[in-house]
C-alpha cells in the first residue's frame, strides 16, 4: 500500500522505537505545507515543541520565523520537520541511537512531500542527512545535490540566540536559498505553486 499522511502521522504518534517516548509529552511530528517545495529540517523538538506536539514554536522557532520573513516565506510555504519526533530530555542532542529510531519517518515525510529544496537547520541535522563529517561553521551555505534534492544547512535558529555575531552569515544563506528558490522552483505570477494548491494542510 502506498504511504499516507494518516498512516505515517499514526505511525509515529504510537511510536515505541527509542526510550525518548518514555518521556515525551507529545510527538512533533511536522508542520507546515505538505505540498511545499522548500522544507526545513531542524534536530528535535524542545519543551515548547513536546508541550504542543508541533516544531518549531519557542524561541528559536519566533526566530525561524522571522527569518524566512525576510525572504517572503512562512509556514504555509515550507513544511517544517525534525530528525527526532520526541524531546530530548534536558534538550541534549539526540543520540545516533535514537536518529536511527526516528530517522525513517522523516524519509516517508520527505517522499511524500517531495521537496525540490532541503535546508537542514544545524550541526546534526546537516550530518545525518548531507554528511557525517559536515563542520557547520565551515560548510554553511554550501549546496549539495542530495538525492536529487538542492540542500544546504544553515546554523540553527537557537545558534544564532546564542551568538548574534553569526546573524550576518545567517543573512547571507537566507539569500542564497532565496536564489536557489528563484532558480528551481515553480512560481506562477500569483505566488507560489504550494498556494495555489491548498492551504497548510492541503
Ligand atoms: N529545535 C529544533 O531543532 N527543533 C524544534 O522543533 C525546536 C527547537
Amino acid at each position: 500500500m502506498p504511504d499516507s499522511w494518516e498512516v505515517l502521522e499514526r505511525d509515529c504518534e504510537r511510536c515505541r522505537e527509542c526510550a525518548l517516548c518514555q518521556t515525551r509529552k507529545k510527538v512533533a511530528f511536522g508542520a507546515g505545507n505538505r505540498r511545499a517545495e522548500v522544507m526545513l529540517v531542524g534536530e528535535g523538538p524542545g519543551a515548547n515543541e513536546d508541550e504542543q506536539g508541533v516544531p518549531f514554536v519557542g524561541k528559536a522557532g519566533q526566530l525561524l520565523d522571522d527569518m524566512l520573513a525576510i525572504i517572503g516565506l512562512d509556514r504555509t510555504k515550507v513544511y517544517i520537520a525534525n530528525i527526532v519526533k520526541c524531546r530530548p530530555p534536558g534538550n541534549r542532542d539526540p543520540m545516533n541511537v535514537e536518529q536511527d529510531a526516528c530517522i525513517g519517518y522523516l524519509y516517508r515525510q520527505m517522499a511524500l512531500v517531495r521537496p525540490k529544496i532541503l535546508v537542514c537547520l544545524g550541526r546534526i541535522a546537516a550530518m545525518r542527512l548531507i554528511n557525517p563529517k559536515f563542520r557547520i561553521s565551515k560548510d554553511h551555505g554550501v549546496w549539495y545535490d542530495v538525492d536529487g534534492v538542492r540542500t544546504m544547512a544553515m546554523y540553527h535558529p537557537s545558534a544564532l540566540l546564542r551568538d548574534e555575531g553569526k546573524r550576518p552569515e545567517s543573512f547571507a544563506d537566507l539569500k542564497s536559498l532565496q536564489r536557489e528558490i528563484d532558480r528551481v522552483c515553480e512560481r506562477t505570477p500569483t505566488g507560489w505553486r504550494s498556494l495555489l494548491s491548498g492551504g497548510p494542510e492541503a
